[in-house]
């Protein structure tokens, strides 16, 4: 019998439905797909995305095993993102977990989406089996469309939370500036392309104050919005005219905003070794401005190749397979939670 540990990663918590395969932590294939729907409407419906998933979790399941020319007796685990998230979304992704679990006789390990960002910096490709990743301790700031945060992960199952949103998320604020601006949804790439043309310091915005490790988005909202009114009263081809410049200097308030309270938590914490996670982690100018942080402070940072900062399941097979010695005996009693702590399991 084989020694080998075979993971089928889930992921259904949002829009994107995705599985993949990780061999001995190694992944062999990850398929995502993402619902295009959603765009016209200007953010996620979640009554369509329940929907989407459930059309698609079946063939993408299958995909993803053929592409690692897997069997279904191969498998030694099914891992599935079980929150947080959008409930209809996923009862979809954990009720095909179980149900699959139950026909191959083999656990289901509950993962925590969240903590799957931060193990989206474990995911190590066939030709990476030598790949450097973070050693513990180390911070993470996890930075997705629905979470910011700060964490101090102390191993794999032990992470604690230093700080967080106390409204808007990073990449909610990328999302509902682009909304303003007439941009489609998700916002966050295309604020990013058009910003490389900008100029950042063009147009100002007023930063929050709050203390510790939080962090406050919903102001910057409000003030995008007054000022594009303001200024498209004054002229009507404002945004057009100005659209590469306003997009740098929101980006540059975002970044800065993030910015900041991560280099009070390295130079607090003493702990020289980040990551960043999340689908804002992809952002071209948060990745020039952290490597540059990174440089004078001697930090080890980092960051899970573009396509595995958005949301995929390579992050939960690799997740499935560092939890996996622990939850062996794990029966099938689980259920979907769309709210989670960053701690919880
Ligand atoms: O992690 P993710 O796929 O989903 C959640 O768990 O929320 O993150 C999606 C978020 C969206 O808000 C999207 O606009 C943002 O990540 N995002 C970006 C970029 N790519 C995705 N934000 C800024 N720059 C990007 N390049
Ligand atoms: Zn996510």
């Amino acid at each position: 019998m084989s020694t080998d540990k075979i993971i089928l990663g889930i992921e259904t918590s949002c829009d994107e439905t995705a599985a993949a395969v990780t061999i001995n932590g190694v992944l062999r294939s990850a398929i995502t797909s993402t619902q295009q729907i959603h765009s016209m409407y200007g953010g996620v419906v979640p009554e369509l995305a329940s929907r989407v998933h459930q059309q698609n979790i079946v063939p993408v399941a299958d995909e993803a095993l053929k592409l690692a020319k897997i069997g279904l007796r191969d498998l030694d685990a099914v891992a599935v993102t079980i929150g947080p998230g959008l409930m209809g979304s996923l009862l979809v992704g954990v009720s095909f977990a179980k149900g699959f679990g139950l026909a191959i006789n083999k656990p289901v390990i509950p993962v925590n989406h969240m903590q799957a960002h931060i193990y989206s910096l474990f995911i190590r490709k066939k030709d990476e089996e030598t790949k450097t990743v973070p050693s513990f301790p180390f911070l993470c700031m996890n930075i997705s469309g629905g979470h910011t945060q700060i964490v101090k992960v102390n191993s794999f199952s032990d992470m604690e939370l230093l700080g967080q949103t106390l409204d808007d998320a990073a990449g909610e604020a990328f999302d509902k500036a682009a909304k303003i601006l007439g941009l489609p949804y998700p916002g966050g790439p295309a604020i990013d392309r058009l910003a490389a043309a900008g100029n950042p310091g063009i147009f100002t915005f007023p930063k929050p104050v709050i203390p510790d490790y939080d962090f406050s988005f919903s102001g910057l909202k409000t003030a995008v919005l007054y000022f594009i009114r303001d200024r498209t009263l004054a002229d009507p081809d404002f945004i057009t005219n100005n659209i590469n410049d306003i997009c740098a200097s929101v980006q540059h308030v975002i970044v800065g905003i993030l910015l900041n309270k991560l280099s009070k938590a390295i130079s607090d914490t003493k702990i020289s070794t980040v990551g960043i996670a999340g689908g804002v982690a992809a952002n071209s100018y948060f990745r020039k401005m952290t490597a540059q942080l990174a440089e004078k402070n001697h930090i080890r940072l980092f960051y899970p190749d573009l396509e595995f900062c958005t949301d995929n399941a390579a992050m939960v097979a690799t997740a499935g397979y560092h939890l996996l010695p622990d939850e062996i005996n794990l029966n099938n009693n689980i259920t979907a939670k769309s709210r989670m702590h960053i701690a919880e399991r």
